[in-house]
């Protein structure tokens, strides 16, 4: 059995395209997902990867989720924190709730899927996170303040673990994504898109799968140099 990796968010979208270049790189790989038991079940048929449904906000089920994870599949070596919402608005607009439940699932949930997972992989002498970050939370973007506030957040998350779990092999970065072709995106109204991939230097979106490329990366042996470090691959939009 290869190495366990787990991807948060992993049936749909970018996550999805992280679980199976890792499991092509031989890694055995578990899926997490928040409500979308349709497209779980698509995922889990279409690839043979399993999928466990808990919410990566609730810091008990990331506990308990995971504590499953290892008795059922195996000590986790990876953790891929991909999962993510927006509720965007701008702040005249933007409810507490809008506000904490972004900070909640997008920051927290790294939080508490470290705080699950670390202490194995302290143990082990090796482990790899790989945090989803964002262009927004590199540059901002207007209605976004809770998106790009949780995503600033993570960048700033990563380089304070890197400096934890370095002595342990455990490296720990973050890829922060422009524009990606995926639902979270469709979402985004045709006028504000065109205007968006305007200003993409490379004339279009992104692919999950080239986002995949980068965590498959960070997660090989080769990488083990690389920590704490953020990968921007975003078509040339943002160079930070
Ligand atoms: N797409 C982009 O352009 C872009 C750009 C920069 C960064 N990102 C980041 O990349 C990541 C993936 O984005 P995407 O576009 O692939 O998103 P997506 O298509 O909307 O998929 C999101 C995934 O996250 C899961 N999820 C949402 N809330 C969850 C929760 N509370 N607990 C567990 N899983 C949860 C979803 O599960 P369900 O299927 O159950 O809903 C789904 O699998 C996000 O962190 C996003 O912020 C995306």
């Amino acid at each position: 059995m290869g190495k366990v990796a787990i991807v948060t968010g992993g049936t749909r979208g970018i996550g999805r395209a992280i679980a199976e270049a890792l499991r092509d790189d031989g890694f055995t790989v578990v899926a997490n997902y928040g409500g979308n038991d349709e497209a779980a079940r698509a995922f889990s048929d279409e690839t043979g990867i399993p999928a466990y449904k808990w919410d990566v906000g609730d810091h008990q089920a990331c506990l308990d989720g995971c504590a499953k994870v290892e008795s059922e599949v195996g000590p986790i070596d990876a953790v891929i924190n991909n999962a993510g919402i927006t509720r965007d608005g701008t702040l005249m607009k933007m409810s507490y709730e809008d506000w904490h439940e972004v900070m909640r699932i997008n920051l927290g949930g790294c939080f508490n899927m470290a705080k699950a997972t670390f202490a194995g992989m302290k143990e082990r002498g090796w482990g790899r996170y790989v945090n989803i970050g964002s262009i927004n939370g590199q540059a901002g973007q207007y209605g976004q303040v809770n998106y790009a506030s949780a995503k600033s957040g993570i960048h700033g998350f990563t380089k304070a673990l890197a400096q934890e779990g370095a002595r342990f092999g455990i490296t720990v970065n973050a890829i922060a994504p422009g524009y990606i072709d995926t639902d979270m995106v469709a979402a985004v109204p045709a006028p504000v898109l065109e205007k968006i991939v305007a200003k993409i230097p490379v004339g279009r979106l992104g692919r999950a799968e080239e986002i995949a490329r980068g965590v498959s990366f960070l997660c090989s042996e080769q990488a083990g140099f690389v920590t704490g470090s953020t990968m921007s691959i975003n078509g040339g939009q943002h160079m930070y």
